[in-house]
């Protein structure tokens, strides 16, 4: 594999699975999945081995997604030597993943939605709020997954 993504948020069963899931889906069927290999991971401990929020799962695979391969881990310092790209959701876990980070890390470690060309900045925590929340995610991530492939192809042909 010559490039490889990490997505990382809080509790790896809400935004970060679901990048996982769209990024994945999106370079598969645009036939990259020899090129660029995927995973996502927790800052957070709590759901160590859970798979994905069944909110994010529903909404996920009302827009063709299937999450249900996924199993939430926590990220660990031996992720900077494996991946490419760390990609956080917010600000929390991007000083969270700084704090982590090897002084010798030659990577990209930035804000997912950096990538995308959207108002916000963040992908925010949907847990404790409505079903609307759940939505935005994909919407934000879609958009911010178009922008990474893109990015990728274009940096690494
Ligand atoms: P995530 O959402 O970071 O998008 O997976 C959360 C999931 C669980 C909790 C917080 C956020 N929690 O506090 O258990």
């Amino acid at each position: 594999m010559a490039v490889s993504v990490l997505f990382v948020c809080l509790g790896n069963i809400c935004r970060s699975p679901t990048a996982h899931g769209v990024f994945e889906n999106m370079v598969k069927q645009q036939g990259h999945d020899q090129l660029i290999s995927i995973d996502s991971a927790g800052t957070g401990s709590w759901h160590i081995g859970a798979s994905p929020d069944e909110r994010s799962a529903a909404v996920a695979l009302q827009r063709g997604y299937d999450l249900s391969h996924l199993k939430a881990r926590k990220v660990t310092k031996n992720d900077f030597s494996q991946f490419d790209y760390i990609l956080a959701m917010d600000e929390q876990n991007l000083s969270d993943l700084r704090d982590m980070q090897p002084t010798n890390y030659t990577g990209h470690l930035s804000l997912f939605l950096d990538f995308a060309e959207a108002d916000e900045h963040e992908v925010p925590d949907p847990y404790y709020g409505g079903p609307q929340g759940f939505d935005h995610v994909l919407d934000l991530v879609e958009q911010a997954s178009e922008g990474l492939l893109e990015h990728i192809l274009q940096s690494h042909r």
